[in-house]
Order: structure tokens, then sequence, then C-alpha cells
């Protein structure tokens, strides 16, 4: 229950209903055993069996209570036969039973009715949550989790949380309200044999526990299967090009068949256990009730000491508490499978943020003189990919990073704007280590274009405000013809307002491109952080990016990833890389005399 009772805060700003819902149980608790008690003098009076009260008793104490009332109905019920007649008193007193079993039903809706609200409150203030901490958390964070697991955590676990929370509710008032009520009835009715009943409930209670145990084991693994094969789902629709082109349909089709067999067995192991509890608990019922009409028989027929209208009253009051019971025995399994879901919840929620800003971190508002890369080592996991790397970028310059594939480039553009924090040294902007400004204060500053152009299933337009959401028309315009997007996006149909596709796969690799350095050009920022696709563009679409490029870099401070050399031979420092070291460093001319690595790039290049 740890896991579930954290999940209370969030059932707290919808209290009112909680506590509506608990009023209306109350009253469908009470009018649930009335209802049932009502039928006694019905009963009584059809088999004649109505004990005659002629004159109006009166009220004289509480220990006096239970034959004053059963004396006033009596007795009401005495001078209405007289009065009125046979006929008329039926018809009175099946209109007290409708109306009695009409108000049990209505406030058990009206309970549910409220209860409504909350649950589905829980529902989406948990899911705003999770998306809120899923998209704060650091990139590192989903390079090792899969993304179908955390989707399946947003989907299924939070609904078996809601789920449930309900049957906790039910499971603290309703159920066992229904029954304190029931028992007090039954205690009017006959003390004996209401203790009789109590000798059987504690057997059975202690037989359906004995089928929960299991329970939580196996809804775990269920839950986490699930999050594999929406990870294989995911990954599949992603990837769909590649496993066709690759005819490699039935080897994607094999892990997913794989992992819904194992969702087979541990779901067919859950249910058959949950579905135990329904038989077992009705048969211990009416095993219970079957001794009772032994027991309660013998009293009326051979000790005379209970009325038939008495008896039948008890038995449906004893049935009435064997409903209950059950929910209560099926609500402790929903309950440890709501607590496993919890768990997984909260453990996105309660994630520690190891990249959050600190309390005293400062803003950032412009960029003054320069960024400085110093001294820094990092490893994403065991290998450091950076070692004692420092380099330092004046306002209005331009770095450019070349070197071999996985040198460590694309590294030097997670550091800067902090999508990973460095092991060893620091990153300063205008001397003060971004550990120390606030983060986004900091990206504020910079444009990013991402080395696999990342655009969403959106309008270009859309996909443009992501940079500057109050930009106009006018200025996105602007921002596509520098990018030298807009050629094509104006003889689009749609122009601006064209869907890209999913992760813009609607466009071409150089469109792509395109339209994400629109985006950082949007925004307007003094850095500008490019990583060039690596993807080979055909040289008219290339052209048009590396003038997409150079417009963007005008007047900015840059740092450049390139792979095509012609782009960075007018950058004011190009540093050649090797294994997460710098190899050489210079201008173009200045490398070219070198005749180094550099120079070897270049007449490789040249030479394709
Ligand atoms: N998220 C990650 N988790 C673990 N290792 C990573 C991750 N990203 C990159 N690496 C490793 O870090 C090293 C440097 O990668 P990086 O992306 O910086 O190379 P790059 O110079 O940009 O290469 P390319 O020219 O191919 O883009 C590589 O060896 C790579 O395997
Ligand atoms: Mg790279």
């Amino acid at each position: 229950m740890d896991y579930l009772k954290k999940i209370l805060k969030y059932a707290l700003p919808y209290k009112k209903y909680a506590v509506l819902n608990v009023i209306c149980n109350v009253f469908y608790a009470l009018f649930s055993t009335l209802a049932m008690v009502s039928l006694i003098p019905m009963i009584n009076v059809i088999f004649d069996k109505n004990t005659q009260i002629k004159t109006k008793p009166v009220y004289t104490e509480l220990s006096g209570l239970k034959d004053f009332l059963s004396d006033y109905f009596n007795y009401t019920i005495t001078s209405k036969l007289a009065n009125d007649g046979a006929e008329s008193t039926l018809f009175f007193m099946v209109t007290i039973i409708i109306s009695l079993f009409l108000l049990k039903n209505f406030f058990g809706y009206l309970a549910l009715y409220f209860i409504t609200f909350l649950r589905n409150g829980l529902l989406k203030d948990i899911r705003n949550e999770l998306f809120n901490k899923i998209v704060t958390l650091p990139i590192a964070y989903f390079s090792e989790k899969r993304k179908g697991d955390v989707i399946s955590r947003v989907v299924s676990d939070v609904g078996e949380v809601q789920y449930s929370f309900l049957s906790i509710l039910e499971l603290l008032i309703r159920e066992p309200l229904t029954i304190v009520f029931a028992i007090i009835a039954m205690l009017f009715l006959s003390v004996k044999l209401t203790l009789f009943v109590f000798i059987f409930i504690p057997i059975s209670g202690l037989i359906i526990s004995a089928i929960g145990k299991k329970l939580r084991k196996q809804s775990e693994l269920a839950q986490k299967e699930r999050g594999v094969y929406l990870s294989i789902l995911e990954e599949s629709i992603q990837g769909l090009k590649i496993i066709k082109s690759y005819n490699a349909e039935n080897r994607f089709f094999k892990t997913f068949k794989s992992s819904t067999q194992r969702l087979f067995g541990y779901n067919n192991a859950l249910m058959n256990r949950q579905n135990l509890a329904s038989p077992t608990s009705e048969f211990l019922g009416v095993v219970t009730i079957a001794t009772l009409l032994w027991f309660g028989g013998h009293m009326v027929l051979i000790e005379g000491t209970l009325t038939g209208g008495s008896f039948i009253g008890f038995m449906a009051l004893a049935y009435q508490i064997l409903e209950p019971a059950k929910a209560i025995s099926k609500a402790s399994y929903s309950v440890k499978r709501g607590n496993a879901s919890a768990e997984r919840v909260l453990e996105i929620i309660e994630t520690n943020n190891p990249l959050k800003d600190l309390p005293e971190s400062k803003e950032i508002n412009y960029f003054k003189n320069e960024i400085k890369i110093n001294n820094v080592s990092f490893k994403y996991e065991d290998e450091y990919v950076l070692k004692n790397f420092s380099v330092t970028i004046e306002k209005g310059k331009t770095l450019a990073l070349v070197g071999q594939s996985g040198s460590g480039k694309s590294t030097i553009a997670n550091l800067t704007p902090r999508f990973y924090d460095v092991n060893e040294g620091e990153i300063l902007i205008d001397n003060t280590n971004i550990k120390n400004l606030k983060t986004s204060s900091v990206r504020a500053l910079m444009g990013i274009v991402t080395q696999d152009s990342i655009l969403f299933n959106d309008t270009i337009k859309e996909n443009l405000l992501v940079g500057k959401p109050d930009a106009t028309e006018t200025e996105i315009i602007d921002a596509l013809k520098i990018a030298n997007a807009w050629e094509f996006v104006k003889d689009l149909q749609n122009g601006i307002n064209t869907n890209v596709g999913d992760s813009g796969n609607k466009l071409s690799g150089g469109q792509k491109q395109r339209i994400s350095i629109a985006r950082a050009v949007l925004k307007n920022p003094p850095i500008m952080i490019l990583d060039e696709a690596t993807s080979a563009l055909d040289t008219e679409s290339e052209r048009l990016v590396q003038v997409a490029l150079e417009n963007m870099m005008k007047n900015r401070t840059s740092i450049v990833i390139a792979h095509r050399l012609s782009t960075i031979q007018n950058a004011d420092t190009i540093v050649v890389m090797h294994k997460g070291e710098i190899a050489e460093q210079g201008t173009h001319s200045d490398l070219l005399a070198k005749n180094g690595i550099y120079k070897k790039l270049v007449e490789m290049q040249s030479f394709d």
C-alpha cells in the first residue's frame, strides 16, 4: 500500500468528491439494509404471522429501542390491517419496499457519480505530471529506458492506479458500512444466529487471502512485459522502412510474438487466479448460508424462538454481507495490482533530475564575450569520449569541428547546451560555469540544429513556432528564406500550413534539414550550434543546405560540425578531433600548410 499512499496526494484536489462519495455511500449502506429489513413485515403479513399490537407503544429508553421500533411497526400494520384491509396494507408495504430499494440505488449511483470526477481527475493529473517529468528529465535517462516501457507506464499503469483507487474507497467505506449496518440489523433479529454466522466469516477470509498472495508478482511481470512489447511495436513502426527493405518482417514478428507469448502466460496465471476468487467466495458463502438454514430452521420450527419472516429477513441480510465481503476480497487484488503500478509510476515521478537548476543559479540574459570549454572530459558510459578537451570561442567567431566518425564532435554539441553534464572540467559562458546558470536561460541563447533533423508531425509553421511561439507569418517566411527553404515551401499546396508527416518523413532529407535550420533561424539566438547531417545529399541540395548554413552563421557565434569541409573553409578556428582529443587546430590555410590529418581529409573529399 506504500506507493498508493504516496499517490493519495494527487487525490487531494478532488477531496470534496471523496467526501460526497462517502456521504452517499453511508446512505447507500443504510438503505440497502433497511430495504432488506422491510421484507420481514411483508412476509409476516402474507403468512399471517404478524404480531398483533393494538395499543400505540411509548418510547421510554434507549435499551428498549429495539422493542419500541418493532412494536411501533407492528402497531402501524395491525391498525392498517384493521382499518383499510389486507389489500391496501400489502400495497402500502410494497410501496415502502420499492421506495427503499429506489433510495438505495439512487445513493449508490450518486456515490459513483461523485467519485468519477476524482478518478478521472487523478488520471489526468498523474498523466500530466508524468509528461512534465519526462520532458524535464535529462536525455541520458531515456537512452537507458525503453520508450515503450515509459509509454506503458503513462498509459496502462496510470489506468491501473486509477482503478484501484476506486476499489480502495469502496473497500474503506461502502462495503464495510454495508456489512456493519447489516450486522446491526441481524443482531436486532437474533443475537444467537448472528454469532453463528461469525464463526464462518473468518474461515472464508483466510482461504480467500491465500489466493491473493502470488498476485502482486504476477501483475508486476505482466506490466513489465507490456512495456517490452510496446517498445517493439514503437520501434518497428519507426523503422518500418528498414524492416521492409531487409525483408526482416519475420524477425521482428518473432520478437514481438515471443513477448506477447510471455504476456499470454503471465496474464493467464493472473486472470485465473483472479477468477478463482469469485467462485471460491461464492461457494464458501453458500456453505455458510446452508448451515444457517439448518441452524435457523431449527430455531423457527423446533424452538419457535424466531418468526419465519424474521428468519427470511435474516437470511437476506446474511446474503447482503456476502456481496461486500466478495467485493473486499476482490478489491484487495486490485489494490495489490494498483500498488505495483503506482510503484512504476512513482519511479518516474520521483527520479532525481541530476541536471536540475541550483537554487542559486543565475539567469544569463545576453551573451557578451566568449564560450570556453575548459579541460573537459566526458563519458556517456564507461569509456571517455572526450579527454581534456579545451577550446575557446569568442563572440562573433566560428568554431568548426571536424574529424572521423565517433571522434566526439556531436558530444561537444550535446555538452554546450547542457544536455549532459561534463565529468571533469567546465564549460563557461562569459566566465560563468553553465552549471551555475539557469539551464533554460543557457539554452535560450542557443539555436541547435541536430545531426538528425527532428521534426514533429505537424505543419511547417508549427514546427518553426517551437523556436519562437509568437512569431508572425512574415517572420516565419523570412526564416524560411534565410534557410533556403522558402523556394520549396512556397510551391507546396498548403504552403507553410503543410503537414510534414511523422518525424517529417513527407519531406526529403535536404528539405528536412533546411526546415530545422529555419527553426533555429526564427529563434534568432546569438549562438548557433550546427551538427551537419552526415547523410549524403545530391550536389544540388547540398549546395542549398550549405547556403542555408552560411546565411545562418552570419553575425553569430557558431559551433559548426561539418562533414563537408567546404562548409567551414572560412571558419575562424578549425579543430580536428581524434578519439576525443584535439589533433590539430588552426585556420584552413594554417592546417593545409601543416600537411597533417586535415590536409588528408580535404584531399580525400576533393577526390570524391
Ligand atoms: N547516448 C550515448 N550513449 C553512449 N555512448 C554514446 C552516446 N552517444 C555517443 N556515444 C559514443 O560517444 C562517441 C562519440 O560520439 P559522437 O556522437 O560525439 O561522435 P561524432 O564525432 O559526432 O561522430 P559522427 O561524425 O559519426 O557524427 C562514440 O564512440 C559513440 O559511440
Ligand atoms: Mg555526430
